[in-house]
């Protein structure tokens, strides 16, 4: 059946025929319960796209501070350095190979004269600065020869007007570490890090780092505040890192390695990131991986928004969109041992190898991590084969453990439909679908889940969002028809909460000036964020899932389009209270009768919560972020029964008391 979102007047006198037929209440059944919800059902998954980590969600400043990068000066300009002119030459920088294990590469400055050599950090797409926060900045030094007595850093806005500035005094011989601040005199979103030298001579520079103090707890190697508060606000129940594709790679070799990326920050191997090339519309080849935002970060994370951690690991399959090489069956114990290791980095004692470093890097507490997931999207007999290799292994070190295989890029067709039947065969655990569908598709799924299986694998809906124009699409927009179209699909996950564990909308974050990937949950510049409508409908969803799920019907039946509405309810044992959502995906307001069985009286009056906006089109932005955001109103309620209007195109939150 479609569910249309009507514009057409023949579309108006179809639908007013269903309505006046919608006299029915809609009736839930408060003592009917049909199946707990699991604090897991709303989550965030995170990956390192749209710049997510480095330039987002990592609060570092300096893109390329340690002279990683393929092209080892990228990020970095020296706007007076003519290298081909002996006598204008005011100076001139390098990168040198040093014998460093990981991260060999430095910048060696020679300063000519007193013509006024720069060395300039351009940040991500700039960098974001508030006037009189503090920014501390630290770097590794050695000078050698000459007399450079003084090193000055300098935030410039995009005029070049200094906007703070701080100096140190290199001493000689030996890598010494320096650490300073800048407190800026103004705010930029698209400052730059400008670096002088007084005096002559050779010096070494690595790891130039600028955090600001204020991040999320106030870590050092910290995370963005406000990005953290966001996400924070959704009351996740669990965190899925690092992705996505990234966890494939394009090649092997460009996997993700989470060993690579726990100890040390200038030890953490950096890397290209797979999405600086993946599509040619928005190719970002300055798109690389410090990992500063590691394994360790991603677990403390989790810990601090009361999320589960749940990591997924390569199973020895590069992205299938790629290149799909694989790891010979032969050869899968590194990737088999990864993955037992990380339960070791997680849970393990602190005498455990992997305990230790974790303790060593100020947790010794495991972080009680319960899921693992083998495979972000693969699919074919090749999964299949490694799927049963991880899970034997695993199993057999950690029978709790719970793994999550996946079903593959497409929520039908034949590879989807061969990777359920196998799994099925596996008795998996927890299968991973994803969805990156039209707004339409959305509303016609809302019945996806009634007819699956109630004995068989559990389902993370890991991977969703309503495409606007086409799956990817530059032109993609996180407008309000796509919410409420994910509202309308969110309370069919709900309602089968028996079967759906977890569910999370991907990608989560992007960068305005650096995305590839669109649409996303949460847009961002260098000094804002802000939350899209699909946001604001994961948030209401999260906060208000209830613990059981009990039935809501009209005319005896689920509601999942009739009259283009939605709806689920629960009942929220902590509270005492009924939790009904009602989603109208109708132009038109609707009155509608709510009658509730099984409890003799209603609390007087009700909390409705209401996400609208007349416009399917409209949008939040940087300017505007809360444009569409949720309104609260009561309604009074009489015995068991509630009368609600609800507004064309809306996302109704009704939450009322048993007495
Ligand atoms: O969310 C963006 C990408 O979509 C993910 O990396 C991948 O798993 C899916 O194809």
């Amino acid at each position: 059946m479609i569910k249309p979102i009507i514009t057409s007047l023949a579309g108006l006198v179809f639908f007013a025929g269903v309505r006046a037929q919608q006299s029915a209440p809609l009736v839930v059944s408060a003592d009917d319960i049909v199946a707990e919800i699991q604090p897991t059902m709303y989550g965030i998954f995170f990956e390192d796209i749209n710049f997510a980590a480095d330039g987002g969600l990592y609060a570092e400043l300096v893109k390329n501070r340690s002279f990683e990068f393929t092209f080892p000066l990228m990020g970095w300009s020296q706007p007076n350095s003519d290298r081909h002119s002996l006598n204008e030459n005011s100076g001139f920088a390098s990168v040198l190979r040093s014998n460093r294990e990981h991260n060999p590469h430095f910048c060696r400055v020679e300063v000519k004269n007193d013509k006024g050599y720069s060395l300039i950090n351009e940040g991500f797409r700039g960098m974001g600065i508030k006037e009189g926060e503090t920014y501390n900045l630290s770097l590794m030094a050695a000078k050698h020869e000459g007399n450079i007595s003084r090193v000055h850093f300098r935030f410039v806005d995009e005029s070049g007007k200094v906007l703070g500035e701080t100096s140190i005094q290199p001493g000689d011989g030996e890598w010494k570490k320096y650490k300073t601040a800048i407190i800026p005199t103004g705010t930029a979103a698209k400052a730059q890090l400008k670096i002088t030298f007084e005096g002559k001579g050779t010096i070494d520079l690595d790891m130039i780092s600028v955090f600001p103090e204020e991040t999320w707890k106030n870590r050092p190697n910290g995370l963005r505040k406000d990005l953290v508060q966001l996400l924070y606000d959704m009351d996740p129940g669990f965190l899925r890192f690092p992705g996505g594709c990234i966890v494939e790679g394009r090649t092997l070799n460009e996997r993700y390695q989470w060993k690579k990326t726990v100890g040390p920050i200038e030890d953490r191997e950096g890397m290209v990131n797979r999405w600086n090339m993946e599509f040619e519309h928005r190719l970002t080849p300055d798109y690389y991986q410090s990992f500063g935002l590691g394994f360790f970060e991603y677990f403390q994370l989790a810990e601090d928004l009361g999320a589960e951690p749940l990591p997924i690991l390569s199973c020895g399959i590069a992205c299938q969109f790629n290149t799909g090489e694989l790891a010979p069956m032969d050869e899968l114990d590194p990737y088999i041992q990864d993955a037992l290791d990380l339960i070791e980095f997680a849970n393990g004692p602190v005498n455990s190898s992997w305990g230790k470093i974790r303790k060593d890097m100020g947790h010794p507490e495991p972080f009680n991590m319960k899921y693992i997931g083998v495979g972000n999207e693969q699919w074919g007999p090749e999964y299949i084969k490694r799927y049963k290799v991880f899970e034997k292994a695993i199993k057999e070190k950690y029978p709790d453990m719970i793994i999550v295989s996946g079903s593959g890029p497409f929520p039908d067709g034949e590879y989807f439909e061969y990777g359920m039947k196998e799994l099925k065969k596996l008795n998996a655990e927890i299968i991973d679908e994803h969805y990156y569908r039209s707004p339409e598709w959305f509303r016609e799924n809302a019945d996806r889940y009634d007819s699956y299986d109630r004995n068989g694998p559990k389902i993370f809906a890991g991977e969703y969002a309503a495409q606007s124009v086409a799956i990817a699409s530059p032109e993609n927009r996180n407008n309000w028809e796509c919410a409420l179209s994910e509202a309308a699909f969110i309370t069919g996950l709900e309602r089968n909460a028996e079967v759906v564990h977890l569910t999370s909308y991907a990608p989560l974050m992007a960068h305005k000036d650096g995305w590839q990937w669109t649409p996303d949950l949460i847009w961002f510049d260098n000094l804002g964020s802000y939350g899209t409508p699909n946001y604001y409908v994961q948030k209401l969803f999260s906060r208000n899932k209830g613990t059981h799920v009990v039935p809501v019907r009209l005319n005896g039946k689920a509601i999942t389009g009739q009259g283009e509405l939605y709806a689920t309810a629960s009942l929220d044992k902590n509270t005492n209270e009924i939790i009904v959502k009602i989603v109208n995906t109708s132009g038109k307001e609707k009155q509608e009768k709510i009658t509730f069985r099984g409890v003799s009286r209603l609390a007087d009056t009700a909390k409705i919560t209401v996400l609208q906006t007349g416009d399917l089109a409209a949008e939040n932005s940087l300017d505007h972020p809360v444009s569409i955001s949720p309104k609260e109103k009561s309604v009074k309620a009489k015995k068991d029964r509630l009368d609600v209007a609800l507004q064309p195109y809306s996302v109704n939150v009704i939450r009322v008391k048993k007495r």
